[in-house]
Formats: C-alpha cells, sequence, structure tokens
C-alpha cells in the first residue's frame, strides 16, 4: 500500500510530518483551521495536491467547531501562494458552505466535501496515470524532479503516479530522482517512497542529471506542476525549468502530470504566477548546519516556470493535453 500524506479521523486531521522524512514517520494531529494553516506553511505537508485536501480538511475543522468558516478559508488560503490547488480547494469548500448558518449540518457537510476532494484526487491520480503510461515505453528510464508523488497528493501521485501505472502495467521503469536543492523532497521523499514500494530509483544530485541526459540516459523527464497556466507555461518546484532545457537540448520528452485542478485558467502566462521566496537559512544551512558565510546575500525563489513551448505533453486526470495548449486547455477546463 503506498503512503499517505494525511488520515481524516472524524474529529481531527492527522498529517505524516514530512519535514522528519525519511528518518522518522510521526504524525501530527491538527485540531484546528490555524494548526492547519501552521502545517501547510511550515511544510509538514507540502505539494500541491495534498495542500488542498489539507486546506479543504482545515475549513471542515472550522465549521464543525462553529468558527468563523470564511475567516478561517482567507487565513488557510494565504499559508503558500504558488500552487493553485490551494486556492482550489478553499474556493470550492466555499461555494459548497455558502451562506455558511453556523450548525452541525454545516460541519458535516464541510467534512463530506472535503473528504469528496481526497476521493476525487487519488482517483484522478490514478486515470492520469494510465494516460501517461501509455507515453512510455516497455523499458524506460524516466527522470523525475522533487517530490510529485503519493507524499505530495492524496495518496498515488502525479509524476509518480504514471510512474506507479506504468510499472502495474508491467513496463520496465527505472527512475532517477534529484535530489532537489534547497529542500531535499527528490533525496528524503521521492527516494524514501520509490524504495519502499519497490520501485528502482537512483539518487542524483540536481547538478549531475546534464551528465546522464549528456550520456542518453533518460527517455523522459517527468515532473509535477503547481501551477499552470492558461497558455501551458507551468511552475513547479525551482530546478524544473533546467530539467527542461536539458530535456530539450537531449531531445528527450518533457511530461508535466497534473490534475486538472492544478491549471488556472484565469492566469493567462507564467510571468503571472506568484513565486514563492522562502527563507535564506534552507540555502545557508543544511540540516541547521550553516554551509555559507554568515551575513551572505540569499536568494530562495521555491519554483521556477518552465514556458508551455518546453513541453511536450500535460498528462491530466482527464487525458493528454498536446500544443497549443491554449487551445487544448481551454477544452478540458470549459468541457
Ligand atoms: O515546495 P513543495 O514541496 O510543496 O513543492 C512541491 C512541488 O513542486 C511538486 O512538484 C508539485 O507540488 C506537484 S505535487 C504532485
Amino acid at each position: 500500500m503506498h503512503v499517505t500524506p494525511l488520515r481524516w479521523t472524524g474529529e481531527s486531521l492527522e498529517l505524516l510530518d514530512q519535514r522528519l522524512l525519511p528518518g522518522e514517520e510521526k504524525w501530527i494531529a491538527c485540531r484546528t483551521a490555524v494548526e492547519v494553516r501552521d502545517a501547510i506553511r511550515d511544510m509538514i505537508v507540502r505539494g500541491a495536491p495534498a495542500i488542498g485536501i489539507t486546506a479543504a480538511f482545515g475549513i471542515a475543522l472550522a465549521a464543525l467547531r462553529g468558527d468563523d468558516v470564511r475567516a478561517a478559508a482567507e487565513m488557510i488560503r494565504k499559508a503558500r501562494p504558488t500552487a493553485v490547488n490551494l486556492m482550489w480547494a478553499v474556493d470550492r469548500m466555499l461555494r459548497m458552505l455558502n451562506p455558511f448558518p453556523p450548525s452541525a449540518r454545516l460541519g458535516m457537510t464541510a467534512v463530506t466535501e472535503a473528504e469528496a476532494i481526497l476521493r476525487e484526487d487519488v482517483e484522478g491520480n490514478m486515470r492520469l496515470g494510465r494516460y501517461g503510461a501509455e507515453l512510455l515505453g516497455a523499458k524506460a528510464t524516466v527522470l523525475t524532479h522533487c517530490n510529485a508523488g503519493a507524499l505530495a497528493t492524496g495518496g498515488y501521485g502525479t509524476a509518480l503516479g504514471v510512474i506507479r501505472a506504468a510499472v502495474d502495467a508491467g513496463k520496465k521503469i527505472a527512475v532517477f530522482a534529484d535530489e532537489t536543492r534547497p529542500y531535499l523532497q527528490g533525496a528524503r521523499l521521492t527516494a524514501w517512497e520509490l524504495q519502499r514500494d519497490g520501485i528502482d530509483v537512483t539518487l542524483i544530485t540536481d547538478s549531475m542529471s546534464g551528465h546522464f541526459f549528456q550520456q542518453g540516459q533518460f527517455d523522459a523527464a517527468i515532473v509535477g506542476a503547481d501551477r499552470i497556466a492558461a497558455n501551458g507555461d507551468t511552475a513547479n518546484k525551482i530546478g524544473t525549468y533546467t530539467v527542461a532545457v536539458l530535456a530539450q537540448a537531449h531531445g528527450v520528452p518533457f511530461y508535466v502530470a497534473a490534475p486538472v485542478s492544478t491549471i488556472d485558467p484565469a492566469c493567462p502566462d507564467g510571468s503571472r504566477i506568484p513565486i514563492e521566496e522562502r527563507s535564506t537559512a534552507e540555502v545557508t544551512e543544511v540540516f541547521g548546519k550553516s554551509i555559507a558565510p554568515a551575513g551572505i546575500h540569499v536568494r530562495h525563489p521555491a519554483f521556477d516556470v518552465t514556458p508551455a513551448r518546453l513541453i511536450t505533453a500535460i498528462i491530466t486526470d482527464r487525458g493528454v493535453l498536446r500544443p497549443p495548449y491554449a487551445s487544448s486547455i481551454a477544452g478540458i477546463v470549459n468541457g
């Protein structure tokens, strides 16, 4: 059974503390919307769809407690800026709960909706996985970046969902995982969850991917997404753009795997996607130990934008989108 990043107990939301993986598997209980907001902000839970699902349960907790649902929703919405699944889930919950008369029924309605978001995400990942698996040969080596796996979703994965579905279909898939500096989602999370499932995974540092592209090691690169603009430009973990450029330079297909809830039709292109800047300590320190001179200037954009022209296809839960993305995305969002 694949790992899941969260579970609803009936009265609290339990989150697997992803900051401690792979060393320790510790579950943290959230009982209020504030605790949920803090858990998203502090990366106890991360990955665009998982953040959205967590937000939905945070709003459900507010409704169950008789707290101000609208205020809770607006607080949670601001926890992280780039992953649009967060805003998508908050808006879906608000639409369902409007006009918010506090009652026991409101709490139950909110829990039911959050559970639906969770269930639909896992089902969508499995569909997306099957669509994506068809794009891979019977034997393939795939490069992935960051963690777009079970830990980043309701429990199956987008990029890693494609890999799981391909393995389940009997294909011989080997995965190379970028370590993903500075937060190390690749080394800590992707390597862990694939190894746990018995999938062939090799860990490399981000700076090694060019070398392996040059050696003809990769048949495809598959990554997740935090926000896909209406023209197909895609924000994902910092370093994704580098992988896309390398893939194009070496004639390797570059796939983005994401549910339709990651598409932001109101965002015309990548220049309008807000990019989160995170703490400089995540760059200057590794596990609390300083690796840079004190006082050094540091930048830490947590995401970058891959232009649509570098993306071979976008694998969604409603099918595989091909360029030109402005029309294929409009078709799927409106269809
Ligand atoms: O900062 P993170 O760990 O939340 O960033 C996660 C990513 O960039 C993932 O690739 C993306 O959210 C897709 S998860 C299916």
